[in-house]
This record gives structure tokens, sequence and C-alpha cells, in this order.
């Protein structure tokens, strides 16, 4: 399928590639075309893989990852246009780190409310779905990159019921998380973002930034 992957840093660079190789057409959005960044991703994947603005991403897939930095992530979106993205899957992978104080960042909305939520009212016709945020861009596309023979347990968040299984059949299951919870409407994305607090420490404290959180019943 065409899919339209919002973002050009590790995470749009390393979901991008890994799409290609599961056979789909991406196109990766920028806030400019011809992002050297977009156009050296372009270049590495081959004919299946082009670059343009956001909107040019938006318009070009049926299902969109939101790869954006989380402070940036709204005004991406509203470059990437309300037409274009209706009705659309967007597979939100971003966090809401504020950096402003330095090390180890803080959440600039939690407890009450959450960025996937934010997405989600800003623009109510498209399929918010909140996942992967919660592990390393390599860990992402590959859940025994942390561990081959103890995968980690993955989280989908939102409201509409056949968006996630449709994520979970297309994107998680081919990466290999074979152990995945939907833990409900977009609300419940407020868990999986106040989880990058614990993220970023155990990466702190272990120096491995390749290990993904596992519940054990
Ligand atoms: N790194 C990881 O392994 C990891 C793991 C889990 C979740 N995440 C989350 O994934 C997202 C992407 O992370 P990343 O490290 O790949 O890249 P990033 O540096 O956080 O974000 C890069 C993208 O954000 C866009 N952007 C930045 N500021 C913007 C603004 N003010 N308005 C509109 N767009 C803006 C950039 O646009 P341009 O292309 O125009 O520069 C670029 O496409 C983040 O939300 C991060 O928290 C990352």
């Amino acid at each position: 399928m065409n899919i339209g992957v919002l973002g050009t840093g590790m995470v749009g660079n390393t979901i991008g590639s890994a799409l290609v190789k599961l056979g789909h057409s991406v196109k990766m959005g920028s806030r400019t075309k011809g992002n050297e960044k977009a156009i050296a991703w372009a270049a590495a994947n081959g004919a299946n893989a082009s670059e343009g603005t956001f909107a040019d991403a938006a318009s070009f897939g049926t299902v969109l990852f939101n790869c954006t930095k989380g402070e940036g992530a709204l005004d991406a979106l509203h470059l990437a246009g309300a037409e274009n993205l209706k009705d659309k899957i967007l597979i939100d992978i971003s966090n809401p780190l504020d950096f402003s104080k330095g090390m180890p960042p803080s959440l600039f909305v939690c407890n009450t409310d959450s960025l996937g939520e934010q997405i989600q009212r800003a623009f109510p016709q498209i399929k918010v779905v909140k996942t992967l945020n919660i592990v390393n861009c390599e860990v992402m596309v590959n859940a025994a990159r942390s561990s081959a023979n103890d995968r980690g347990t993955m989280f989908v968040s939102g409201d509409d019921a056949a968006s996630k299984q449709t994520v979970i059949r297309d994107f998680l299951t081919p990466w290999g998380w074979d152990d995945v919870i939907d833990l409900g409407d977009i609300t419940t994305a407020r868990g999986t973002e106040m989880m990058l607090p614990v993220w970023v420490r155990t990466w702190g404290a272990t120096g491995n930034g390749h290990f993904s959180f596992k519940i054990v019943r």
C-alpha cells in the first residue's frame, strides 16, 4: 500500500525503510520538500521510496505514521492538511518530551491529557492509533532486537477498534510483536506516554536503548 511517513529523524528513517522492506511504497514528509535527510533516505531505499512535504506525504499515504518531534507534531499535522489526513489511520509514535530544562526531559502534557489525545481532538476525522512510542526505533521494527527469546509487550490505544486491529495485523505482527495489549480508547495513551520517564532513566542507568517492557501475567 502507499504509506506516508511524517518525519525525517531517526524514527521516520527506520520506520520508512522497514515499510519499504515489507513491500510498501513510502513517501517521507518534511516541512520542506528536498529536505537533505529525506533525499538521502529516498536515495538509499530504491524506487518505492520518495520524499516531499508533510502535505505531499499525507496525500500520498492511505495509512500515515507520525514520526515528528512531539512539540512540533500538531504544527506538522496542520501543515499536512486536514483534507489530506481525513479518514486515514495515523499511527502516532511521537512523545511529548520537553528538553527545555535539559536532561532528563519532562513531559509537556501528562496525567489528565496526552499528545495522542491532542492530535485526535485537533483532527477528529483521523483515526489515531498510539503505539510503538515506548521503544527505540530499531526495536519498533524488530521486536527481537531487544531480546530474541523474550520479546516485550506492545500497547495500542485508539478510539477506532478496527484501525487498531489493522495496525496490529499489518505492522506490529510483521515486526515481531506477538504480545500486544489493546489498552482501550485514545485516553489510554496517557499511560504509554508516561512510560517515557521510565524509558529514559532505564537507558541512562544501563546505557542500552535496545530494551522493551514486558507485562508478565
Ligand atoms: N528516537 C527514538 O528511537 C524514538 C523512540 C520512540 C519515540 N520517539 C519519538 O518519535 C518522534 C521522532 O523522533 P526522531 O528522533 O526521529 O526525530 P525528531 O528530531 O524528534 O523529529 C524530527 C521531525 O520533526 C519535525 N519537526 C521538528 N520541529 C517541528 C516543528 N516545530 N514543526 C513541524 N515539524 C517539526 C522535523 O521536520 P523537518 O523534517 O522539517 O526537519 C522532522 O521531520 C519524536 O516524537 C520522539 O519522541 C523516538
